[in-house]
């Protein structure tokens, strides 16, 4: 047995968090220190995201969720957003018939009306093609941002209420979460940052409100499957009280 089939064997089948979300971090870092250029840790990290993605749909995870742009990361040089553009244009037409061929079906997550045309076009096409899908469903935040879509769907309720069609009274936490991109998606279950650092960086910052988080110092392209593992076993020794006591939760399960 390898180490990776023992630690999975590990894991409570019953207990396998059904959306987890993650901060790929640390591309940059891991290209630098090999000599390479900073594009080149991103091309690296598209191995991981491969990998991350495979294991997640052979263990039944429901719902995976990369932040693979953010809106702050517009602000990088010109010649690195245009490479990840490239990158992760190319990543999903080259993936796409694995991911069909494993029932994966990507959903897009962010402002995408700013990613450039060709990688849209080519996103769109994934997007499409994967739509009937009915196994894990990858979530690729692109152009995204946590305030932009709490922002965005602040506009989309005031816009409702001023045409009448919303009373504020009955403005519900619901209502949050219904008119958020991730609207219809639980929230995640796991929260996975690589790289070292401790922060969210403008993340799911509504949808991770009880969400278990996992720090790891390791960058994103040696994020191995095995570490990934030992997440979910961290995950699974963890007692999620959502505000309530132990002897409540207890009772409840
Ligand atoms: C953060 O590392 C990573 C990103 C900004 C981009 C993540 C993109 C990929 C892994 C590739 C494409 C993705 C898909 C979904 C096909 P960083 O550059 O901030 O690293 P640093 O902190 O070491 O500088």
């Amino acid at each position: 047995m390898t180490e990776l089939e023992l630690k999975i064997s590990q894991l409570d089948p019953e207990r396998i968090p059904v959306h987890v979300a993650m901060i790929m971090d640390g591309n940059g870092r891991w290209a630098k220190s090999h000599g390479y250029i900073r594009s080149d840790g991103h091309a690296e990290g598209v191995s991981t995201v491969h990998r991350v993605t495979k294991l997640s749909s052979d263990l039944g995870i429901k719902y995976l969720t990369l932040y693979a742009f953010s809106t702050e990361n517009w602000n990088r040089p010109k010649d690195e957003v245009d490479t990840l553009m490239y990158l992760i244009g190319w990543a999903i037409e080259r993936e796409l018939p694995e991911l069909l061929a494993n029932n994966v079906r990507i959903v897009l997550l962010g402002d995408i009306e700013r990613i450039p045309e060709d990688a849209r076009q080519r996103l769109f096409y994934a997007r499409n093609a994967t739509a009937h899908c009915t196994g894990l469903q990858l979530n690729m935040c692109l152009s995204y941002s946590s305030r932009w879509e709490i922002t965005e769907a602040v506009r989309k309720i005031a816009y409702l209420a001023a045409e009448g069609k919303l009373d504020p009274k009955d403005i519900t936490e619901n209502t949050i979460s219904d008119n958020l991109t991730t609207a219809g998606i639980p929230d995640p279950d796991l929260l996975i940052r690589t790289g070292g650092e401790y922060r969210i960086s403008n993340y799911l910052l509504w949808q991770i409100a009880y969400s278990e988080l996992y720090f790891t110092p390791a960058l994103w392209p040696e994020f191995s499957d095995e570490e990934y593992v030992e997440a979910l076993l961290d995950f699974q020794k963890r007692e999620r009280r959502f505000g309530m006591t132990s002897d409540q939760v207890k009772h409840t399960n």
